[in-house]
């Protein structure tokens, strides 16, 4: 349900708004909507384990629908053929007890762009779900002159699609569209205001004992997404349970279990090397005070303080070009800078983005920006700049 999510309310209130009601109260959509036709399908992007499988689920759940689940990697396994018919039956089966969800989970696995596709296979399915897809919008409308029996509780034919990925970019372009997945709604790597509502509804149905200071977990845990933080409640959890059984009746989950737990959990962004705080520290550095100031202004206030900045229209996206010879810090002055602004940091070689293939690397570099978005705040480092790859930086 919509209550056991954290740190996300804005996107909670949307679905409910333009998702939910469509369900059960279409006539009260359309008087609300003057297009009247409720969403075709959603596309839930962003990194793993910030809840996208659970939003998914928790959105049929809410609107008190049967939810039709498949794995996209499940679809294509099976001889020719039989990944159409999967799709096809998930579908037919979900329009039969409409309204109803049906959700595709890693949907880049089938429905990456077209164009890398070389298998006729993958062609067939992408082909096959975009024909289901269209059928329900189709039905939808339909359903939009029919039921106009005024106190309709439910709409009868309304099947809404939910697709999710990692890799948005990945999805073919054909399915991004009115119609289909028209909505796409990115879960972020949750900042520190998000994990102390993500650890407090957590934390809500825990034995605890004595305060817990959310402020500092939330404070303590950068780079956490949502299951991350649910592994961690998880460990404290194991960390507190005493080893006699007989005192099992009276213990509580303490501040310093979870103090624990958080320096014992790796969280994920780290385990695939991608984004981190870096634990260099100015003092590691030595010298470089002037150079320490003017950072201090440049970059770190402005991520520090970003909420009151932005009251007074400073903006805190900012390029800094560093030059100097081999050597001399560089690498290690950036990743103090993200240190002192617990920013996420995330380092490029430049040579590690020069590719052969024409269009290759501004696609890559696009997607290390969007990553970034992901997880923001965060710094991105190009080690090793060429010209050229400066005049792709400013896209
Ligand atoms: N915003 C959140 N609020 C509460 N719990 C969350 C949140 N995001 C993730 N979780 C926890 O992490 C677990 C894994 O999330 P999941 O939906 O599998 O992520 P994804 O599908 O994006 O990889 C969930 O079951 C839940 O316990
Ligand atoms: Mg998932």
């Amino acid at each position: 349900m919509f209550k056991d999510f954290g740190g996300m309310e804005d996107i909670l209130e949307n679905l409910k708004v333009d998702v939910i009601i469509p369900f059960y109260r279409p006539e009260l959509f359309r008087s609300l909507n003057s297009k009247g036709k409720p969403i075709s399908g959603i596309l839930l992007h962003g990194p793993p384990g910030c809840g996208k499988t659970k939003l998914a689920n928790a959105i049929a759940n809410e609107a008190g629908v049967p939810f039709y689940q498949i794995s996209a990697t499940d679809v294509v396994s099976g001889v020719s053929g039989a990944s159409e018919e999967k799709i096809r039956d998930l579908f037919s089966k979900a329009y039969r007890t409409a309204p109803s969800v049906v959700f595709i989970d890693e949907i880049d696995a089938i429905a990456s762009k077209r164009e890398n596709l070389n298998k006729g296979m993958e062609r067939r399915i992408v082909t096959q779900l975009m024909t289901c897809m269209d059928e329900s919008h189709q039905n939808t409308g339909l359903a939009d002159i029919e039921s106009d029996s005024g106190t309709s509780d439910r709409n009868p034919a309304y099947v809404l699609v939910i697709g999710a990925t990692n890799r948005l970019d990945d999805i073919d372009s054909a399915l991004r569209r009115p119609g289909r997945f028209c909505r796409e709604i990115c879960l972020r790597v949750p900042d520190e205001e998000a994990r102390r509502h993500i650890l407090s509804v957590l934390t809500s149905n825990c034995r605890l004992e004595g305060a817990i200071d959310h402020d500092k977990l939330a404070r303590f845990t950068p780079g956490f997404v949502g299951a991350d933080l649910a592994a961690l409640v998880n460990e404290a959890g194991i960390l507190a349970r005493p080893l006699l059984p007989e005192k099992m009746e009276n213990y509580g989950i303490t501040m310093a279990d979870f103090e624990k737990a958080a320096t014992a959990i790796q969280p994920s962004s780290r385990r695939e090397g991608f984004a981190e705080i870096p634990d260099v520290k100015w003092e590691d550095i030595g010298g470089y005070d002037s150079l320490r100031k003017e950072f201090e202004n440049s970059i770190v206030n402005r991520i520090r303080y970003r909420e009151i900045n932005e009251k007074f229209g400073v903006n805190s996206e900012v390029g800094i070009l560093l030059y100097g010879p081999p050597g001399c810090g560089k690498t290690l002055i950036a990743k103090a800078v993200a240190n002192e602004a617990t920013a996420n940091f995330i380092h490029i070689k430049g040579l590690e983005i020069l590719n052969k293939y024409v269009g290759e690397s501004e696609s890559q570099i696009r997607t290390i920006f969007s990553r970034a978005q992901t997880c923001a705040p965060c710094i991105i480092f190009f080690d090793e700049v060429y010209m050229d790859l400066c005049s792709m930086h400013s896209c």
